[in-house]
């Protein structure tokens, strides 16, 4: 019997691997933090709420005290740890909150494992899940491995890249038994439509334009979601103490290229003619700071620990779309409301 904490469990990523551990692991008490922000979501984990290896508690990584209480109380056995503010745009707005979180949260966490478990490092294990965004960008060749020199840009991967260095601190200082992983792109089902897939597919469906920033030359490195949650599983179960791995699926596309991809399966879907949803692509300013290239070498993880991506892109994409198209209220739920407001400050006032 192990008793994990998995935090930002309600998001994108963490939904899916809370997912894969309470159904994989019935000897395993997943405990779920997530303080419910406007990217965590009940609904992404409701057919988890009755399992009996499985619990929620709403709280914020940035209250000290309340980490500390909750450690204190539960004596967790390893950490997941997967709560961060994750957009980037987001991030250029209020830098703060993501120090906050992502990095402050993350120590908070830190803190708590080592007051809990500082006695007995080798039976305990903290996992950081964190972005290949920490590495800067990439020129048209080359690609990142796990010792590539950090060089963030955004906001958004200062901080993701500040936690990482504090993870790494206190295995180096204290012996903390902690592993990293840093991963590309995610995309598939309970992605915020913040993001570039699920905004396109919600504007495609409604007949909105697709914000495209600049020329649309930039490239991302896209896996599926589940494919990352499995990453994670054999990292978790399998990595040396101290390790680092970098998770992605060989598989870069220019974000022009994706989006002809996306119109022609959302023109097959929808019964549109050929054609039809590609007329909605919109060239706008471009973000600040924008890297230009992300592109991850995972050879490390598949020949040390075995894993392979699963899925094909087009395969993976046209699934999504499935899945997006399928699940309307969801939809709807998370862009009613607050959504609405940042939508018309992202792009109307550009
Ligand atoms: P997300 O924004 O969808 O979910 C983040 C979750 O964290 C939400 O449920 C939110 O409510 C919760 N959260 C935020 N602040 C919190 C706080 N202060 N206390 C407790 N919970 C809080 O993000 P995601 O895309 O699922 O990303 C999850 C992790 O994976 C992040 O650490 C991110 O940096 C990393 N990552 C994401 C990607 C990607 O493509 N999305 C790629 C690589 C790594
Ligand atoms: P995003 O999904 O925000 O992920 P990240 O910035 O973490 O890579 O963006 C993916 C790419 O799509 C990135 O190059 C920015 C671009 N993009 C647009 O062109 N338009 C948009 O409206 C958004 C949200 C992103």
């Amino acid at each position: 019997m192990k008793k994990i904490l998995i935090t930002g469990g309600a998001g994108f990523i963490g939904s899916h691997v809370v997912r894969l551990f309470v159904n994989k692991y019935p000897n395993y008490q997943i405990v779920n933090l997530d303080k419910l922000t406007y990217a965590g979501n009940l609904n992404n984990i409701k057919d988890l709420e009755n399992k009996a290896n499985y619990s929620f508690v709403k709280g914020d990584i940035v209250d000290a005290d309340f980490i500390s209480n909750l450690f204190a109380t539960h004596k967790f056995d390893a950490v997941v740890h997967l709560a961060a503010e994750s957009h980037v745009d987001r991030s250029i707005s209020n830098p703060l909150e993501f120090v906050m979180t992502n990095v402050i949260g993350t120590v908070n966490l830190l803190n708590a494992a080592k007051t809990n478990w500082k006695d007995d490092y080798s039976s305990h294990r903290f996992y950081h899940v964190s972005t290949d965004e920490v590495y800067g960008t990439l020129g048209e060749t080359g690609m990142f491995t796990e010792t590539t020199a950090y060089d963030p840009h955004s906001p958004y991967s200062a901080s993701k890249a500040s936690s990482d260095h504090f993870v790494r601190a206190y295995h180096d200082t204290y012996g903390m038994d902690a592993v990293i992983s840093n991963c590309s792109n995610n995309y598939g089902s309970h992605h915020f439509p913040e993001k570039l897939i699920p905004l396109s597919i919600h504007n495609i469906k409604n007949n909105k334009s697709i914000p495209i920033y600049g020329k649309g030359e930039n490239i991302r490195d896209w896996l599926w979601v589940e494919d990352h949650a499995r990453a994670i599983d054999v990292i978790f179960h399998t990595a040396k103490t101290g390790t680092t791995f970098n998770i992605g699926g060989h598989n870069e596309w220019t974000n022009i290229d994706l989006i002809h991809l996306l119109c022609k399966i959302m023109d097959k879907k929808l019964n549109r003619s050929e054609g039809e949803s590609a007329k909605l692509i919109t060239f706008v300013k471009d973000r600040a700071g924008h890297d230009l290239r992300y592109a991850i070498d995972s050879s490390k993880l598949q020949k040390e620990l075995g894993w392979v991506p699963s899925l094909q892109f087009e395969e993976g994409l046209e699934k999504t779309v499935d899945w997006y198209l399928s699940n309307e209220d969801w939809l709807n739920n998370v862009t009613s409301g607050d959504y609405k407001k940042y939508y018309e400050q992202q792009y109307t006032k550009r």
